[in-house]
């Protein structure tokens, strides 16, 4: 039984302030039991929205992370310090960080060794870019992208990865995938992972759908088979709106 995630991904958006006052909303709201929910602050945040949380099952995660242990990384983040700040989870790979920041699939595979090895659920992300759909071509980038960004792993690390399913022209632009393109992408991500490591490796996978889901759309997207939860962005940042994403991934 996979449990359900729900996993708000702020970018950059909200002070620690802000980010205060959204937990202790959210904190009342939060009434479900059965789906795990997980807010994902930019790092600045991160000891706010432990604190906010604190006494509650709803987990912290950051955004992303270098895959060094320390050293002179000017800017950088280690898993350690995200552990000892109270993160168990770590968005990796987001499309944003590919096309904005130069992460690739080589960086990304580092980074979800790194998160593993300590102890840091990391969330993979991939998808294909529009013109790739366009030309029939998203099986083949996310099997590529499968197979690179898990590079290594042994099937019993699989089991601890959460593969975030984003195509990209969906992400921030209200263009949400329709609930059958989500699920024919998730369920040829689980058929992917049972062919690089097993069945029962692939079976205990959460995989997500991300770009543009919201409290509208949540419902459909999420009753299909492969889609264990959503990543989500704009809807995240307004407690009622991620509590009502919450609430349709419990039915
Ligand atoms: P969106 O972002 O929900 O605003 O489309 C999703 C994401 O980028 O993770």
């Amino acid at each position: 039984m996979r449990i359900p995630l729900i996993a708000g991904n702020w970018k950059m958006f909200k002070t620690p302030q802000e980010a205060e006052a959204f937990c202790e909303r959210f904190k009342e709201l939060y009434k479900d039991t059965d789906v795990q929910a997980l807010i994902c602050a930019p790092a600045i945040d991160i000891p706010a929205v432990v604190k906010g949380f604190e006494g509650s099952n709803i987990k912290v995660g950051a955004q992303n992370v270098y895959f060094e242990k320390e050293g002179a990384f000017t800017g950088e983040v280690s898993v350690d310090m995200l552990k000892a700040a109270g993160c168990s989870f770590c968005i990796i790979g987001h499309s944003e960080r590919r096309q904005y920041f130069g992460e690739t699939d080589e960086t990304v595979n580092k980074r979800t060794v790194a998160a593993l090895n300590a102890g840091l659920k990391p969330i993979v992300c991939v998808g294909e870019l529009k013109w790739e759909r366009e030309c029939n071509i998203t099986e083949e980038v996310i099997a590529r992208q499968i197979k690179l960004d898990l590079w290594s792993l042994t099937a019993e690390q699989v089991k601890n990865v959460v593969i975030a399913y984003e195509p990209v022209w969906a992400i921030g632009t209200g263009k949400t995938a329709t609930a059958d393109q989500a699920e024919e992408v998730c369920a040829f991500i689980r058929a992917q992972l049972a062919k690089l490591y097993n069945q029962d490796a692939a079976d205990a996978v959460t995989i997500q759908y991300g770009g543009s889901m919201n409290d509208g759309n949540a419902d459909e997207l999420l009753s299909k088979t492969n889609v264990d939860g959503g990543l989500i962005g704009g809807a995240s940042l307004v407690a009622e709106k991620f509590a009502a994403i919450v609430k349709a991934a419990s039915k």
